[in-house]
């Protein structure tokens, strides 16, 4: 086990931890952002570097300072180890640098893009993120495509974090897209235009951390604080089914995998779930979906975590909180 201190708080680890991995055991705000690590895949994190930390000192046998910020992602905790995030002004200063890059490509169409709402880059862009930008140049643009009948393309949002690139390598057994060409030209693509056809495939809407991959059968039908989230399963084959219909009335507008506190998703769910059963009766459906009190969708959503218990008095309280 390693004793590790970020931003003051003291944990202990075991060996092999990564500092965000030690640092999502504490939670809240000393959790660093992470747009490319996902920790239901392996291989990925290292590529968007909005993870950055300082270590402050080493370790206890070696407590010099890392000379460098280090991705918080990829590296792994000392016993002793002093990590700074949000109380570090230079890690703050870098990240602000990271997300400015990051939005030199992406292009500002939350008000039309489905993903808003549920954007990582549009919760990195509000908090770290300059008001205008500083880029002169050209932006980079590409044709949006259809990948497959149920999923839709839109290179110009992409970040390159390379998740849905390694959920097509590591849940699907047919793997047809991946990242071609370098620098400022490199796409995700499944070359000459193929489809992705498999039972997984879809998982890569869910992974995609901004609005590069979204749901065709999704598309503009609403936003997603219009819908209201409910866990549901249904007796599937092919996956656990542990999913969230979006609803609206009784129309199932979208389904997606649940997600835990990370953001990440829980299970992944098979492309019949997700595309195919877009009936209320298709579902068993369990209760509200838990949504963070700081997120957008959890407007006009309310939840009540404890039964209300009825007064003693001869009229019953009422309940503030509506949960229908
Ligand atoms: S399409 Fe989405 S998931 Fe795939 S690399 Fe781009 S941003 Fe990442
Ligand atoms: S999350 Fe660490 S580099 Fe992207």
């Amino acid at each position: 086990m390693a004793k590790v201190t970020i931003d003051g708080i003291e944990i202990e680890v075991p060996d092999g931890t990564t500092i965000l991995n030690a640092a999502r055991m504490i939670g809240g705000k000393v959790v660093p952002p992470a747009m490319c690590y996902y920790s239901k895949l392996k291989k990925t994190g290292g590529y968007c570097r909005t993870c950055l930390v300082k270590v402050a000192q080493g370790s206890a046998k070696d407590p010099r300072p890392m000379p460098k910020l280090v991705v918080s992602c990829s590296t792994a905790v000392q016993d002793g180890m002093v990590v700074q995030n949000i109380t570090s002004p230079e890690v703050l200063e870098a990240r602000r640098g990271v997300v400015e890059f990051l939005l030199i490509n992406h292009p500002l169409d939350c008000p039309i893009c489905d993903q808003a709402g549920e954007c990582k880059l549009q919760d990195l862009g509000y908090e770290h993120g300059l008001e205008k930008t500083r880029y002169e140049f050209s932006r980079r643009k590409f044709q949006m495509i259809d990948i497959g009948g149920k999923i839709k393309l839109h290179m110009t949002r992409c970040i390159l974090c390379y998740r849905c690139v390694r959920v097509a390598e590591q849940l699907t057994d047919k793997r047809v897209h991946g990242v071609m060409n370098r620098g400022d030209v490199a796409e995700i693509s499944t070359y000459i235009n193929n489809i992705i056809e498999n039972d997984f495939s879809g998982n890569v809407i869910d992974v995609c951390p901004v609005g590069a991959l979204t749901d065709k059968t999704f598309r503009f039908k609403s936003r997603v604080w219009f819908a209201k989230p409910m866990d549901a399963h249904r007796d599937c084959k092919r996956c656990s089914c542990k999913a969230v219909l979006w609803m609206k009335g009784d129309d199932v507008l979208r389904v997606s995998a649940r997600k835990d506190k990370n953001e990440e998703i829980e299970e992944f769910i098979c492309n019949e779930c997700r595309f195919e059963k877009k009936k209320k009766e298709d579902w068993v459906i369990e209760k509200p979906t838990h949504i963070s009190r700081q997120s957008v969708i959890s407007q006009n959503h309310y939840e009540v975590s404890k039964p209300l218990k009825l007064g003693t008095g001869s009229q019953p309280p009422k309940p503030l909180l509506n949960t229908e």
